[in-house]
């Protein structure tokens, strides 16, 4: 085809689309159309190419079900996820950051009381995490909805066991102060999953699949910003290659080390035990 006639093909293609009601949905499919377009032209995208996009897209639809979303995944390997993180990141600058939400958050994980387990007999190094919540004036927020996640010592999140099992995962409320504290297990890093095609594309291009050790939180607060993040271990040896390019410096925090005894909270350990502190900054709305 001359150049004339590729460019009738997009041109035809964007003018179908001028119709749509929706200005926010015209200029996305306009703009799709023309990236779309011109990323073929660009690589001179060959027809067995096209086909092995094809049959790459359907395997990843065909993988993804209530427990595994291969879609998501997907995103977050070519940095799509960071990138809309960024292009949407609060603009105040004490504002704690966001990052990747992932694969792994459930909606109806159980209430614990301040100062309680999540980790509801996970594997792992008992961890007391605490902080604060605050608003980006300073002001403590109280009764903020704090959800955490995390995956096990072996690198798994309760979802990808079989069964129904919940652990490892809970929300609680912010206090008066707008303080927070609870006990999870010291996390670790783990290879997200690799055993379908986002796997197979991170094989294909010598990719590692490790993700940092580090916990997820998402707190929210009425008239306040909802921030989605994690928390990541300094001493983690991955955290200049996270797989799917989530670690901010803000991000980064020191997690301590202590032998058997007395927690802050008074619980005796026979055992060490590790602990952590995060104050978390929500933007007003
Ligand atoms: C996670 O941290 O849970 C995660 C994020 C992106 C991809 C896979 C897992
Ligand atoms: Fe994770």
């Amino acid at each position: 085809m001359t150049e004339d006639r590729l460019q009738a093909v997009t041109d035809e293609v964007v003018a179908s689309f001028a119709e749509t009601k929706d200005d926010r949905l015209r200029e996305i499919v306009t703009s799709l159309t023309r990236h779309l377009h011109a990323f073929a032209r660009d690589i001179a995208l060959t027809q067995e190419e096209w086909e092995a996009g094809i049959d790459f897209l359907t395997r990843v639809g065909h993988i993804t079900d209530a427990k595994r979303q291969e879609f998501i995944l997907l995103s977050d390997v070519l940095g799509l996820s960071m990138l809309t993180v960024g292009i949407n990141a609060p603009t105040t600058a004490n504002a704690t950051e966001s990052t990747v939400f992932g694969p792994f958050f459930v909606d109806d994980a159980p209430e614990v009381a301040l100062g309680g387990d999540i980790a509801v007999g996970v594997k792992g190094r008992p961890c007391w995490v605490s902080g604060s919540v605050t608003a980006t004036d300073g002001s403590p927020i109280a009764g903020a909805r704090i959800e955490v996640w995390e995956a096990d010592e072996d690198g798994f999140y309760d979802v990808q066991y079989a069964g129904d099992k919940l652990a490892g995962r809970g929300w609680l409320s912010s206090g008066t102060g707008g303080e927070y504290r609870f006990w999870s297990v010291r996390p670790s890093a783990y290879p997200i999953p690799e055993d379908g095609p986002v796997g197979d594309l991170l094989h294909a291009t010598g990719r590692g699949p490790m993700r940092p050790a580090h916990l997820h939180f998402k707190v929210s607060a009425p008239g306040h910003r909802t921030v989605i993040t994690h928390i990541f271990d300094s001493s983690d040896t991955y955290l200049d290659r996270d797989a799917v390019f989530g670690v901010k410096p803000s991000l980064v925090v020191d997690f301590a080390e202590h032998g058997p005894g007395t927690a802050p909270d008074g619980r005796e350990l026979d055992s060490g035990w590790a602990s952590v502190a995060f104050d978390i900054v929500l933007e007003k709305l």
